[in-house]
Protein backbone atom coordinates (compact mmCIF):
# COMPACT_ATOMS: atom_id res chain seq x y z
CA UNK A 1 0.00 0.00 0.00
CA UNK A 2 1.10 3.52 -0.82
CA UNK A 3 0.74 5.31 2.38
CA UNK A 4 1.11 9.76 2.17
CA UNK A 5 0.89 12.23 4.71
CA UNK A 6 0.89 15.48 3.24
CA UNK A 7 1.62 18.10 5.43
CA UNK A 8 2.38 21.98 5.76
CA UNK A 9 0.66 24.67 7.52
CA UNK A 10 -2.85 25.72 6.82
CA UNK A 11 -2.65 27.08 2.97
CA UNK A 12 0.41 25.23 2.23
CA UNK A 13 -1.39 23.19 -0.74
CA UNK A 14 -2.32 19.89 0.85
CA UNK A 15 -5.94 20.07 -0.02
CA UNK A 16 -5.06 21.52 -3.75
CA UNK A 17 -2.22 18.82 -4.38
CA UNK A 18 -4.24 16.13 -2.49
CA UNK A 19 -6.89 16.25 -5.31
CA UNK A 20 -4.51 15.82 -8.43
CA UNK A 21 -2.11 12.69 -6.09
CA UNK A 22 -5.17 10.67 -5.55
CA UNK A 23 -6.26 10.96 -9.61
CA UNK A 24 -2.44 9.68 -10.47
CA UNK A 25 -2.21 7.29 -7.96
CA UNK A 26 -5.65 5.75 -7.38
CA UNK A 27 -5.28 6.66 -3.69
CA UNK A 28 -8.17 7.49 -1.12
CA UNK A 29 -8.16 10.81 -0.01
CA UNK A 30 -9.00 11.24 4.13
CA UNK A 31 -8.62 15.01 4.94
CA UNK A 32 -10.05 15.33 8.96
CA UNK A 33 -10.86 18.95 8.11
CA UNK A 34 -13.38 18.17 4.95
CA UNK A 35 -14.45 15.33 7.14
CA UNK A 36 -15.12 17.90 10.28
CA UNK A 37 -16.64 20.35 7.54
CA UNK A 38 -19.00 17.51 6.49
CA UNK A 39 -20.24 16.46 9.85
CA UNK A 40 -20.85 20.44 10.58
CA UNK A 41 -22.83 20.68 7.75
CA UNK A 42 -25.33 17.53 8.37
CA UNK A 43 -25.19 19.42 11.88
CA UNK A 44 -23.99 15.91 13.60
CA UNK A 45 -23.39 15.68 17.06
CA UNK A 46 -19.60 15.69 16.22
CA UNK A 47 -19.70 18.46 14.03
CA UNK A 48 -21.26 20.99 16.64
CA UNK A 49 -19.04 20.11 18.79
CA UNK A 50 -16.20 20.60 16.53
CA UNK A 51 -17.29 23.77 14.93
CA UNK A 52 -16.29 25.25 18.19
CA UNK A 53 -13.01 24.96 18.25
CA UNK A 54 -13.10 25.31 14.03
CA UNK A 55 -14.27 28.84 14.37
CA UNK A 56 -11.74 29.32 16.91
CA UNK A 57 -8.91 28.01 14.71
CA UNK A 58 -7.72 25.95 17.50
CA UNK A 59 -7.65 22.00 17.00
CA UNK A 60 -10.49 19.62 17.83
CA UNK A 61 -9.50 16.89 20.62
CA UNK A 62 -6.97 14.26 18.77
CA UNK A 63 -9.83 10.91 19.86
CA UNK A 64 -12.48 12.83 17.83
CA UNK A 65 -10.43 12.76 14.88
CA UNK A 66 -8.39 9.08 15.99
CA UNK A 67 -12.19 7.68 15.73
CA UNK A 68 -12.97 9.64 12.72
CA UNK A 69 -9.50 7.77 10.79
CA UNK A 70 -10.39 4.81 12.38
CA UNK A 71 -14.07 4.79 11.09
CA UNK A 72 -12.57 5.80 7.18
CA UNK A 73 -9.66 3.34 7.19
CA UNK A 74 -12.02 0.48 7.94
CA UNK A 75 -14.97 2.01 4.91
CA UNK A 76 -11.42 1.69 2.69
CA UNK A 77 -10.58 -1.65 3.29
CA UNK A 78 -10.00 -2.44 -0.79
CA UNK A 79 -7.72 0.79 -1.31
CA UNK A 80 -4.58 0.79 -3.08
CA UNK A 81 -3.54 3.14 -0.44
CA UNK A 82 -4.55 6.84 1.42
CA UNK A 83 -3.42 10.20 1.38
CA UNK A 84 -3.55 11.54 5.06
CA UNK A 85 -4.31 15.31 4.49
CA UNK A 86 -4.54 17.88 7.98
CA UNK A 87 -3.73 14.76 9.80
CA UNK A 88 -1.79 13.90 12.11
CA UNK A 89 -1.50 17.31 13.41
CA UNK A 90 -0.61 16.14 17.03
CA UNK A 91 2.26 13.60 18.03
CA UNK A 92 -0.36 11.67 19.92
CA UNK A 93 -2.09 11.90 16.52
CA UNK A 94 0.61 10.41 14.62
CA UNK A 95 1.45 7.69 17.37
CA UNK A 96 -2.21 6.58 16.94
CA UNK A 97 -2.03 6.36 13.18
CA UNK A 98 0.92 4.04 13.11
CA UNK A 99 -1.09 1.89 15.86
CA UNK A 100 -4.11 2.12 13.56
CA UNK A 101 -2.00 0.87 10.43
CA UNK A 102 0.01 -1.34 11.72
CA UNK A 103 -3.46 -3.26 13.11
CA UNK A 104 -4.14 -3.47 9.12
CA UNK A 105 -0.72 -4.78 8.47
CA UNK A 106 0.80 -0.85 6.61
CA UNK A 107 2.31 1.75 7.60
CA UNK A 108 3.00 5.37 6.20
CA UNK A 109 5.36 5.02 3.32
CA UNK A 110 6.87 8.83 3.23
CA UNK A 111 5.25 12.17 4.74
CA UNK A 112 5.84 15.25 2.42
CA UNK A 113 5.83 18.53 3.66
CA UNK A 114 5.11 21.41 1.75
CA UNK A 115 7.00 24.17 2.42
CA UNK A 116 5.27 27.75 2.17
CA UNK A 117 6.52 31.51 3.64
CA UNK A 118 4.34 33.11 5.73
CA UNK A 119 3.19 35.77 3.81
CA UNK A 120 1.85 33.64 1.25
CA UNK A 121 -0.24 31.32 3.50
CA UNK A 122 -1.75 34.38 4.38
CA UNK A 123 -2.31 36.09 1.15
CA UNK A 124 -4.15 32.78 0.26
CA UNK A 125 -6.14 31.92 2.76
CA UNK A 126 -7.88 35.61 3.19
CA UNK A 127 -7.76 35.25 -0.75
CA UNK A 128 -9.70 32.10 -0.37
CA UNK A 129 -11.71 34.05 2.80
CA UNK A 130 -13.21 36.14 -0.36
CA UNK A 131 -14.78 34.01 -2.09
CA UNK A 132 -15.78 30.70 -0.01
CA UNK A 133 -17.79 30.34 3.00
CA UNK A 134 -14.81 29.18 4.99
CA UNK A 135 -15.54 31.07 8.65
CA UNK A 136 -11.75 30.28 9.49
CA UNK A 137 -10.25 32.12 6.26
CA UNK A 138 -12.15 35.26 7.20
CA UNK A 139 -10.22 37.06 10.20
CA UNK A 140 -6.91 37.78 9.60
CA UNK A 141 -6.51 36.87 13.29
CA UNK A 142 -7.90 33.11 13.49
CA UNK A 143 -5.86 32.62 10.28
CA UNK A 144 -2.59 33.73 12.38
CA UNK A 145 -3.68 31.51 15.21
CA UNK A 146 -3.91 28.41 12.95
CA UNK A 147 -0.35 29.14 12.06
CA UNK A 148 0.51 29.43 15.61
CA UNK A 149 -1.02 26.82 16.44
CA UNK A 150 0.50 24.49 13.55
CA UNK A 151 4.18 25.70 14.66
CA UNK A 152 3.22 24.69 18.10
CA UNK A 153 1.81 21.45 18.35
CA UNK A 154 1.62 20.34 14.64
CA UNK A 155 5.24 20.84 13.65
CA UNK A 156 7.02 18.34 16.06
CA UNK A 157 4.68 15.52 14.23
CA UNK A 158 7.95 16.14 11.31
CA UNK A 159 10.21 14.74 13.75
CA UNK A 160 8.08 11.66 14.27
CA UNK A 161 8.47 10.44 10.60
CA UNK A 162 11.87 12.07 11.03
CA UNK A 163 12.94 9.84 13.15
CA UNK A 164 11.65 6.81 11.09
CA UNK A 165 13.50 8.69 7.70
CA UNK A 166 10.36 9.07 6.26
CA UNK A 167 9.82 12.93 6.11
CA UNK A 168 10.82 14.68 2.74
CA UNK A 169 10.35 18.16 2.58
CA UNK A 170 9.18 20.05 -0.70
CA UNK A 171 8.75 23.64 -1.98
CA UNK A 172 5.28 24.84 -1.44
CA UNK A 173 5.82 28.21 -3.75
CA UNK A 174 5.01 28.38 -7.35
CA UNK A 175 2.50 27.13 -9.72
CA UNK A 176 0.19 24.37 -8.64
CA UNK A 177 1.44 22.33 -11.59
CA UNK A 178 5.38 22.96 -10.83
CA UNK A 179 4.83 21.66 -7.06
CA UNK A 180 2.74 18.79 -8.52
CA UNK A 181 5.60 17.62 -10.10
CA UNK A 182 7.96 17.84 -7.10
CA UNK A 183 5.44 15.89 -5.00
CA UNK A 184 5.26 13.29 -8.21
CA UNK A 185 9.05 12.53 -8.16
CA UNK A 186 9.38 12.37 -3.96
CA UNK A 187 6.65 9.49 -4.63
CA UNK A 188 7.79 8.00 -7.81
CA UNK A 189 11.25 7.60 -5.85
CA UNK A 190 9.66 5.57 -3.13
CA UNK A 191 8.03 2.95 -5.41
P1 LIG B 1 -8.11 21.89 7.52
O1 LIG B 1 -9.29 21.82 6.66
O2 LIG B 1 -7.16 20.77 7.53
O3 LIG B 1 -7.44 23.26 7.19
P2 LIG B 1 -5.92 23.73 7.21
O4 LIG B 1 -4.88 22.82 7.68
O5 LIG B 1 -6.01 25.02 7.90
O6 LIG B 1 -5.61 23.71 5.74
P3 LIG B 1 -6.26 24.47 4.56
O7 LIG B 1 -7.35 23.68 3.95
O8 LIG B 1 -6.59 25.85 4.94
O9 LIG B 1 -4.99 24.56 3.65
P4 LIG B 1 -4.32 23.49 2.68
O10 LIG B 1 -2.90 23.28 3.05
O11 LIG B 1 -5.17 22.28 2.46
O12 LIG B 1 -4.31 24.37 1.37
P5 LIG B 1 -5.37 24.39 0.18
O13 LIG B 1 -4.98 23.41 -0.84
O14 LIG B 1 -6.74 24.33 0.74
O15 LIG B 1 -8.56 22.12 9.06
C1 LIG B 1 -9.53 23.07 9.42
C2 LIG B 1 -9.77 22.97 10.92
O16 LIG B 1 -10.31 21.66 11.24
C3 LIG B 1 -8.54 23.10 11.82
O17 LIG B 1 -8.25 24.44 12.11
C4 LIG B 1 -8.99 22.31 13.07
O18 LIG B 1 -9.88 23.08 13.87
C5 LIG B 1 -9.79 21.17 12.49
N1 LIG B 1 -8.96 19.98 12.21
C6 LIG B 1 -8.72 19.44 10.98
N2 LIG B 1 -7.92 18.36 11.10
C7 LIG B 1 -7.66 18.22 12.42
C8 LIG B 1 -6.86 17.30 13.16
N3 LIG B 1 -6.18 16.31 12.55
N4 LIG B 1 -6.79 17.46 14.51
C9 LIG B 1 -7.47 18.44 15.13
N5 LIG B 1 -8.23 19.36 14.48
C10 LIG B 1 -8.32 19.25 13.13
O19 LIG B 1 -5.06 25.84 -0.41
C11 LIG B 1 -5.40 27.00 0.28
C12 LIG B 1 -5.73 28.09 -0.77
O20 LIG B 1 -4.56 28.38 -1.52
C13 LIG B 1 -6.80 27.65 -1.78
O21 LIG B 1 -7.64 28.73 -2.06
C14 LIG B 1 -5.98 27.23 -3.02
O22 LIG B 1 -6.70 27.41 -4.20
C15 LIG B 1 -4.80 28.17 -2.92
N6 LIG B 1 -3.57 27.57 -3.46
C16 LIG B 1 -3.14 26.29 -3.30
N7 LIG B 1 -1.96 26.11 -3.94
C17 LIG B 1 -1.64 27.29 -4.50
C18 LIG B 1 -0.53 27.75 -5.27
N8 LIG B 1 0.47 26.95 -5.61
N9 LIG B 1 -0.53 29.03 -5.66
C19 LIG B 1 -1.55 29.88 -5.34
N10 LIG B 1 -2.64 29.51 -4.62
C20 LIG B 1 -2.67 28.23 -4.20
Amino acid sequence: MLNIVLFGPPGSGKGTQSERLIETFHLVHLSTGDILRSELKSLSSLGMEAKKFMDRGELVPDNVVINMIDKKLDENKQANGFIFDGFPRTTAQAEALDNLLKGKNTSISIMLGLEVIHEELIDRLLHRGKESGRTDDQDLSIIETRIAIYHRETAPVKDHYQKQNKFKGISGMGSIDEIFHRLEIAINATL
